[in-house]
């Protein structure tokens, strides 16, 4: 599963269509462009391994490759990687051809305090910035998604999340089991990343919900999350398919299937 087990294939060569960048710029972005966290802190065990998981490799290279080549392809300029703190020197060498990208150290404790280091490391801000936070384990994510919860955000929302319809029923159940409740399906959506705020708003979310990061049970599973615990409204913009969290062996296969189809179209 490391990054460095084979050699890459050329990226023009392997990159499936819609995550083809179309120019590499190597200035630094200016802190009014839009920039990301890209949390990749967390473990294989669902998956394959004991590794990191954003080092398990599709099509040559690894997962948050993938991530971080799309983020930029949909216009993102600064990213900051959050990896596990004793896999840095791996995540850099796997990222080195990706420029105006940082890795930091994550937490072990919760996604949630892995964004709050990276946010960290992002420095300061305009308070109007765009600023996405992305799982590394959603590598074919569409730059046109990227793109709408961008413009969603410049448009004067303070936090833009991608969703699609729910296709299974979802029920609501106690500690036993047992089932307490069926929300109308026509009424849920599943969420995806990356999720787009403007920079004072996921800041403000980020402090005020801090004391939840410490525990896994009690933590944030997404950022707008937090903004809806400060009263902040959550906007949504269409997702897409391609965007699956790679979760389990068999959304890794997906995953291979789809880059094998749009490569050899
Ligand atoms: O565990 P889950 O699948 O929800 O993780 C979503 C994303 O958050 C993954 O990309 C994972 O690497 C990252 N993560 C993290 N720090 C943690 C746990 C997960 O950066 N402590």
């Amino acid at each position: 599963w490391r990054a460095t087990s084979k050699s890459p294939p050329p990226p023009s060569a392997s990159t499936p269509s819609w995550l083809r960048v179309a120019s590499k710029s190597k200035k630094m972005p200016s802190k009014s462009e839009s920039c990301a966290v890209l949390t990749a802190a967390g473990s294989g065990s669902r998956l394959c391994c004991e590794g990191p998981k954003a080092l398990v490799e599709l099509s040559g290279r690894p997962l948050v490759w993938w991530a971080a080549r799309g983020l930029r392809a949909g216009g993102v300029g600064a990213i900051v990687v959050t990896a596990p703190a004793s896999s840095i020197e791996e995540f850099r060498s796997a990222l080195s051809d990706i420029d105006d990208l940082t890795v930091v150290a994550g937490s072990d404790r919760s996604r949630q305090e892995s964004v709050a280091l990276g946010l960290a490391a992002l420095g300061r801000c305009e308070a109007d910035t765009v600023v996405l936070v992305h799982d590394a384990a959603r590598p074919l994510t569409p730059p046109q998604v990227t793109a709408r919860v961008i413009d969603a955000v410049r448009g004067g929302a303070g936090a833009v999340i991608p969703v699609l319809p729910v296709t299974d029923t979802l029920k609501t159940v106690d500690a036993a089991g047992v089932v307490v409740g069926t929300p109308r399906r026509s009424d849920m959506v599943a969420v995806q990343t990356p999720q787009g705020f403007r920079w004072d708003v996921l800041i403000r979310a980020h402090e005020e919900g801090a004391s939840l990061g410490a525990d896994e049970a009690r933590a944030a599973t997404d950022d707008a999350g937090l903004v809806e615990a400060i009263g902040g409204t959550v906007h949504t913009v269409a997702g897409d398919e391609r965007s699956m969290k790679v979760t389990r062996p068999l959304d890794l296969a997906l995953a291979q299937i789809l880059v094998a189809e749009e490569t050899s179209a």
